[in-house]
């Protein structure tokens, strides 16, 4: 008889039989920025995530240090915001000037910048409006590039275009290429569905849209088939890396992607994710091995790397379990 329990009776087997392992360089630890100074402010949806001014930031980078996790996508919240978001591509814009520090502060970081609109614009939408409120896709690229290019000039290491604008990765890799930027990496968030998981991140970044959804850009969770598009075209244009966000409700798209391609595949742990779960350890109906369970489970579905609010979390349980 076949004995499953033999190879389990021990924690030395175990361990030796364990399939999957989640490293510390696996993880990517999203950053929100804020302008202002002397800013460290919890994020009342995300506990224990918080708004950091660039003088502040050193704070959570060396907590980063500590416990070994060497990389971040940055996250910014504009002082100024407009219909064409012009402020997100300025030189001296949050974010841009938040690379700068982190490469001067900590030049070993691995820093990401997230390329869109929604936090910069007015009227909270991943793009640029035509005058009857769609978002203009074409008209949106020429901004995207911008500010990927103000990213790269400030020193960003990869940037990662999360509009969903059909067209984007080879308008920003023509972009980065044109001006010197050929090794600066693309991460396409290629299958990003229209998601009600991110409610604590637009609450964090002030982003929700002012009217409508994001329907007409992002994917309907409903689908499969579209991601495999999807990630077709972004691989074609030129992505070095295709993500699949939300993680935990997509699983089986982190799977399709890990049977079907031979790029490595990013899974974005979001926000809603990250606040349920935080919440419940924090309230003591789980235990904070749910939470190492979780991410684990992308990494079994085939994620090559994680961006989750829990890095320094799953860090710091990596560090203490046998
Ligand atoms: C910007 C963007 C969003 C997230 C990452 N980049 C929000 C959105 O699309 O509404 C969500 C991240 C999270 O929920 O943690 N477009």
């Amino acid at each position: 008889m076949y004995r499953g329990r033999r190879l389990r009776k021990h924690q030395v087997i175990r361990s030796m039989m364990q399939e999957t392992r989640l490293h510390k360089a696996d993880l990517i630890y999203p950053i929100f920025v804020v302008e202002g100074s002397q800013i460290k402010e919890e994020i009342s949806s995300m506990p224990d995530v918080y708004h950091y001014s660039i003088d502040r930031l050193h704070e959570v980078l060396d907590e980063m240090k500590a416990c070994g996790i060497h990389s971040c996508i940055l996250f910014g919240i504009p002082e100024h915001k407009d219909e064409v978001g012009s402020v997100a591509y300025q030189q001296d814009g949050i974010v841009q000037r938040a690379i700068s520090f982190i490469k001067e502060y900590a030049p070993e970081m691995y820093v990401i910048g997230d390329v869109c609109m929604c936090e910069y614009t007015s009227h909270g939408h991943c793009g640029i409006l035509t005058e009857d409120g769609y978002v203009d896709n074409d008209k949106t690229l020429e901004y995207l590039s911008k500010i990927a290019v103000s990213y790269a000039k400030a020193g960003a290491d990869m940037v990662a275009p999360s509009d969903m604008m059909d067209g984007r990765i080879g308008a920003l890799r023509n972009a980065l290429d044109e001006n010197g930027y050929e090794t600066v990496a693309i991460m396409a968030y290629s299958a990003k569905y229209a998601s009600a998981f991110y409610g604590p991140f637009r609450d964090a970044a002030n982003s929700a849209p002012a009217f409508g959804d994001r329907k007409t850009y992002q994917m309907d969770p409903a689908n499969s088939n579209e991601a495999m598009i999807e990630a077709d075209l972004d691989i074609a244009e030129g992505a070095d890396i295709i993500m699949v966000k939300p993680a935990l409700s997509y699983l089986d798209i982190i799977r399709r992607f890990k049977d079907n391609y031979d790029l490595p595949i990013a899974a974005y742990n979001v926000s809603g994710e990250y606040s349920m779960l935080k919440e419940a350890v924090k309230k003591g109906l789980l235990s904070e091995d749910a939470i190492y369970e979780a991410v684990m489970s992308i990494k079994r579905a085939g994620a090559t790397i994680i961006i989750t609010y829990f890095a320094k979390d799953i860090a710091k349980l990596i560090n203490t379990k046998k």
